[in-house]
């Protein structure tokens, strides 16, 4: 950690842990001490650390062809885009290589297809949308932004789960809302049953364009296949990232044929975007998702499992708000900051992540089982009396 903080940018606020290796949702430090991972690389490793399917995939496409550019096509590229058309409302798909970067091709599709009178994007405060200059200026949190502007224009922010302030925003030269089904980064914010039917009637009666952000949630991370479908609605953009590539890097824009049409050859592009290796990967993670229907399934009860045992957890700690959360993307609110309980959660032995300042996020892999649920709220409970005790010492 010394050696790193030599060498290392200072933009991350790491917790002291040096991770060596790992299997399933467990991770071994580079003293041998062992963690339950409950965070998944923030909601990424859709399969768990090192799984042997996708270990076998990477090896095999590594001996075969590392990375072409898209001047040309590969098998591994294609195989992805007709796992991704064939299981969603999108026609479609542009691959890049993070949630940012295909936030910003929405972005840039949005801007080109409704031409040049239309280009406002309703997005929402404290939204979560990345951290490139476009994307920061879509994201609705100002702490995010401070020290960078001038950013982008051409975005106006609303508050979440309230129709009545999109319908109020929509202006004649609105070219999109573009939301997160639930904001994770912010801590796990659900909206209401009615929240996204209603912004589809409103972008159709206005003709403009809904563009979901599925980065944290797609991928079967809320326990379908992507979140929309549990609204019984359809975007007409959505972008992937986190658990699609299980732990490699990628991104995707997926949108219908004739709005992806308008960007034509020239207009967008990235060189690394959809490699073969990575997209041999997210195939594995893709495959595993359309083949066993067990592992939605799983994430459904799991989550279930996880919610129900951190709100009994909850009659025992005051300091427990409300446990909120779809699927495996699941917030339990404190009403304190919650860093220092993740700390607490470490040095019990689990990783999860602070989210919203006072909120602990459990984002496992998918495929976790019943004892690693009831290991985590063990843990959890564990770090929680060490934390209620050392409020106390303090007090
Ligand atoms: C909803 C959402 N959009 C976009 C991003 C940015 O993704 P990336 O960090 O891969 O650029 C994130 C990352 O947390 C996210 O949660």
């Amino acid at each position: 950690m010394h050696r790193a903080d030599q060498v290392l940018f200072g933009n991350y606020a790491r917790f002291a842990l040096a991770l060596t290796n790992g299997q399933g949702c467990r991770v071994v430090d580079a003293s041998g001490h062992a963690y339950l991972d409950f965070t998944g690389g923030i909601a990424v490793s859709a399969l768990g650390h090192c799984h042997p399917k996708m270990v076998a995939a990477i090896q095999e496409q590594s001996q075969r062809l590392l990375h072409t550019s898209n001047l040309y096509y590969t098998e591994p590229q294609v195989e992805l885009a007709e796992a991704i058309v064939s299981s969603s409302f999108g026609d479609r798909v542009f691959f890049c290589n993070s949630g940012a970067e295909a936030n910003e091709g929405a972005i840039k599709l949005a801007r080109k297809a409704m031409g040049p009178d239309r280009y406002e994007i309703i997005t929402t405060l404290a939204s979560f949308h990345g951290r490139t200059l476009t994307t920061m200026a879509a994201t609705g949190q100002d702490k995010i932004k401070d020290g960078f502007h001038p950013l982008p224009s051409g975005f106006v922010h609303v508050p979440f789960d309230d129709l009545d302030a999109v319908a109020a925003a929509i202006k004649p030269h609105t070219a999109a809302v573009l939301v997160e089904p639930v904001q994770g980064e912010s801590g796990v914010n659900m909206p209401s049953d009615d929240y996204l039917p209603g912004l589809r009637a409103l972008c159709d009666e206005h003709g403009i364009l809904l563009m979901l952000d599925e980065v944290q949630t797609g991928v079967g991370r809320c326990g379908s296949l992507y979140a929309y479908q549990l609204a019984g609605i359809e975007p007409d953009v959505m972008t992937l990232a986190k658990g699609l590539g299980g732990g490699l890097p990628i991104g995707a824009l997926v949108a219908r044929e004739a709005l992806a049409g308008t960007l034509g050859p020239g207009t967008h592009g990235t060189t690394f975007g959809g490699g073969p290796m990575v997209c041999a990967g997210a195939n594995v993670v893709m495959q595993s998702l359309l083949e066993n229907s067990y592992l939605l399934d799983n994430v459904q009860e799991m989550g279930d499992r996880l919610q129900d045992g951190l709100r009994t957890l909850a009659e025992r700690f005051s300091t427990i708000v409300q446990v909120r959360g779809q699927g495996l993307l699941i917030g339990c609110q404190l009403d304190q900051p919650s860093r220092p309980v993740v700390q607490s959660c470490i040095d019990a032995g689990l990783l999860v992540t602070a989210a919203g300042g006072n909120v602990v996020r459990f984002s496992p892999p998918l495929n976790i089982t019943e004892a690693d649920v009831d290991e985590a709220l063990t843990r959890f409970s564990q770090a929680m009396d060490r934390h209620t005790r050392a409020l106390e010492a303090q007090s």
